[in-house]
């Protein structure tokens, strides 16, 4: 048998295809291309130009393991099959799935610049962002760089900026002295580990799962790393103000989250101020909205419909 994730490739693309979704590559700049799911309502038949929608966007952005629709599988067919009419966007940022630059920017800054321009040339202006963990971190970047694309934020197992300091407590309390080793596992018992501090309990899995994940989820192995050293910012260089935001913003997190813990995303809830709510989801870990997804989409939909 092959790479399960490489077998299931046709698969995905069929399910996605039934809940009217269709993959796509957006030339950023020349040397830099982001891979996208899409709505296949929005794309031209003839020229490719997007259609223009009236229906709210909402854009998945992935955590640093895995890819865009590994990470959002769950919600994206919740939110199709729901009542809720929105056009759904799911991409891959630089150095996952498809997405590929010869720039040499590693910043989340550069992630969001990109990402925006991205959603541009889509044609989708405005949108409510939903993000994980790094994605939450680009997310953020994001709407401080282009406050009006984004409608309202929901922030899942991440912070506002990956200080030094919350840098070295997060590593101390998962017990490792730098994220690539954890992140970035060279072995099958490494990638077992990354995933149990990222779950609150793991469910078994065959052994072969977890080689495949090895065998295909790790590339680009050395732009990701300069992409986690580009991410930690010293606590004096932390850009952003979280007060500025005018966004609703909605932090959906496991109450096991063994990387952000509870202290973290209460303070976090605290410098966001009024325009922010928290909600904790029980037994979940890091990985929630995969840990927990029947709880999580509803949240997710709950907050949504109210905008
Ligand atoms: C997109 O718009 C064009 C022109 O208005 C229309 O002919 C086409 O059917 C639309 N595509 C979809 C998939 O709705
Ligand atoms: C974080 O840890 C590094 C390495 O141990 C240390 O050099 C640095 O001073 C720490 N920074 C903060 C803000 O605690
Ligand atoms: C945030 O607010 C401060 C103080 O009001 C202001 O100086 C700063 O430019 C704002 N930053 C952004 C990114 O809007
Ligand atoms: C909260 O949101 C409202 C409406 O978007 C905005 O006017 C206000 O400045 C925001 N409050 C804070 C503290 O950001």
């Amino acid at each position: 048998m092959g790479n399960i994730f490489v077998v299931m490739n046709p698969i995905l693309n069929g399910v996605m295809k039934a809940a009217g979704m269709s993959s796509q590559l957006v030339e950023i700049e020349p040397g830099t291309t982001m891979h996208f799911w899409v709505p296949t309502k929005s794309i031209h038949p003839n020229n490719k130009l997007p259609n223009k929608s009236s229906k709210p966007a909402v854009v998945f952005v992935h955590g640093f393991v895995a890819n865009g629709i590994i990470n959002w599988l769950f919600q994206v067919l919740s939110l199709r099959a729901s009542r809720l009419d929105f056009d759904v966007y799911v991409p891959d940022l630089l150095f996952f799935g498809d997405s590929i630059t010869t720039r040499p920017e590693r910043s989340t800054s550069f992630q969001a610049e990109c990402l925006a321009k991205g959603m541009m040339k889509l044609g989708v202006e405005k949108f409510s962002l939903v993000g994980l963990s790094y994605g939450g971190m680009v997310g953020f970047k994001l709407a401080q760089l282009y406050p009006h694309m984004v409608e309202s934020m929901v922030m899942s197992s991440t912070v506002i900026e990956m200080t030094e300091s919350i840098s070295n407590a997060s590593l101390k309390n998962i017990g490792f002295t730098n994220w690539p080793d954890f992140l970035l596992p060279k072995t099958i018992s490494g990638v077992k580990v990354l995933l149990s501090i990222g779950s609150h309990k793991l469910p078994w899995l065959p052994e072969f799962f977890y080689k495949n994940f090895h065998e295909v989820m790790f590339s680009n192995r050395k732009e990701k790393v300069e992409l986690l050293e580009a991410l930690v910012v010293s606590d004096k260089d932390a850009t952003i103000t979280p007060s500025n935001y005018s966004q609703r913003i909605y932090l959906l997190c496991g109450d096991d989250d063994k990387i952000f813990n509870m202290a973290v995303s209460d303070n976090m809830k605290e410098k966001l101020g009024e325009n922010a709510t928290i909600q904790y989801i029980k037994d979940a870990g890091h990985l929630v909205q995969l840990e927990r997804p029947c709880t999580y989409n509803h949240y997710l939909k709950e907050f949504l419909s109210n905008l």
